[in-house]
């Protein structure tokens, strides 16, 4: 089947994946009406089209952080993410360099920090998780100094453990405890589990080193007692005033968050619901976005996650007040339903999309589309 647009890749994925896998991936808390919030929300803006525009030559790059990028988006953090498909995360970071935009790698991810930095240079930003042990934080903070990282996204909406039902249901933890039904998806999905048993079983490179047990039960136990409720302001100050780099706290969804992270000293905000995997009753972050971005002004970076599924949704979260857009789920989707070729085939997808709506409406470069905001209201 021709890939025709991110559905595509999902399908595939499915089919592809264990389940207990594709569920981590695709699911999220509650009933999960979040998932279904964020992406109608997208689909529900119309944007105003101009004709009589020559739109022959359109241009998608972008300005970000002082530098440009070859397209208005990047990658989300996702944890675990070799899980999903094997080597998935040194596949996309790879991708991600080639098209000059960033690879996000996350603090549960299954590749180290440093071989991400190694792989994708400046492009590799690092997500940190403010846990519950001191040491890991500021060891992990230490190493993404030490690697040369720039850009570092806090997350800061995970202030209690999600309630995910698909999750619950499979009885999912990572690493993943055995049962004759997990052995089962392993044997009907022969593909990842024999690519997962040559690249080796997904682990947690990052935070491991700090944990007190290496055998799964324990680890996984140790892992999830790391979700703390105490990280607040005053940490994320801290946090300030240590890291050199770019700061960008990744979960606010209110003017008033976003306004306070601005006067701490924050170098931008993502605004986020975690694409729905956190409580399914939080707004979508796009209809938060508008009001987000009348109190902070202009001048400040506002990165846009959660629902994101086409070029169009881009050009929509843009023209809505985000200067740039990471893509979560698509992305995995697209390197578990393709393999290796799935990061470039969806970006080279998104970009598409996004050329098309652009010309259809009448926009050539992503600084003209901010600034006419061509949305009906
Ligand atoms: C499987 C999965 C794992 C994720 N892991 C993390 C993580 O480790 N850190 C983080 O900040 N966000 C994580 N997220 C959230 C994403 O970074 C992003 O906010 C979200 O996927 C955006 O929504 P979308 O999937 O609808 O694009 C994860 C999301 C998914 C789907």
């Amino acid at each position: 089947m021709t890939i025709a647009s991110v559905w595509d890749f999902r399908t595939r994925a499915r089919r592809r994946m264990p389940r207990f896998a594709f569920d981590y991936l695709d699911g999220g808390a509650g009933d999960e009406s979040g998932i279904r919030r964020n992406i109608e929300a997208f689909d529900a803006i119309r944007l105003k089209p101009r004709m009589l525009v020559n739109i022959e030559n359109r241009d998608l790059s972008a300005t970000l952080f002082g530098r440009k990028w070859g397209l208005p988006f990047g990658t989300a953090p996702i944890g675990v993410g070799n899980l999903l498909w094997p080597r998935a995360e040194e596949t996309i970071a790879r991708a991600a360099l080639a098209a000059n935009i960033p690879y996000t790698i996350s603090t549960p991810a299954c590749t180290s920090l440093e071989d991400i930095r190694k792989i994708a240079g400046e492009n590799a930003w690092f997500q940190l998780y403010v846990g519950r042990a001191e040491e890991m934080v500021q060891g992990l903070v230490s190493r993404a100094e030490e690697a040369g990282y720039d850009v570092m996204l806090v997350t800061v909406d995970v202030p209690t453990p999600p309630r995910r039902l698909r999750d619950i249901r499979n009885n999912f933890t990572m690493p993943f405890a055995w049962s004759p039904w997990v052995f089962w998806q392993l044997l009907i999905h022969p593909e990842w589990s024999i690519r997962t048993a040559i690249a080796g079983r997904p682990r947690f490179a990052n935070m491991e080193r700090y944990a007190p047990a290496t055998t799964a039960q324990p680890l996984a136990r140790y892992m999830s007692s790391q979700v703390t409720g105490r990280f607040d302001w005053a940490e994320l100050k801290k946090l300030r005033d240590r890291w050199k780099g770019k700061l960008v706290p990744k979960g606010l969804l209110t003017a008033e968050d976003a306004q306070m992270a601005k006067e701490i000293g924050c170098d931008g905000v993502v605004v986020s619901n975690h694409g729905g995997r956190q409580l399914a009753s939080l707004p979508s972050s796009i209809e938060m976005l508008p009001e987000i971005r009348a109190a902070v002004g202009p001048g400040f970076p506002l990165i846009l996650d959660s629902g994101i599924r086409s070029g169009e949704h881009i050009v929509k979260a843009i023209a809505s007040g985000a200067d740039f857009v990471l893509i979560g789920r698509a992305m995995m989707y697209a390197v578990a339903g393709l393999g290796a070729s799935g990061p470039k085939t969806a970006i080279d997808l998104l970009s598409a999309e996004m050329l098309n709506t652009m010309g259809q409406i009448g926009y050539t470069d992503i600084d003209s589309l901010k600034k006419n905001s061509p949305v009906l209201r």
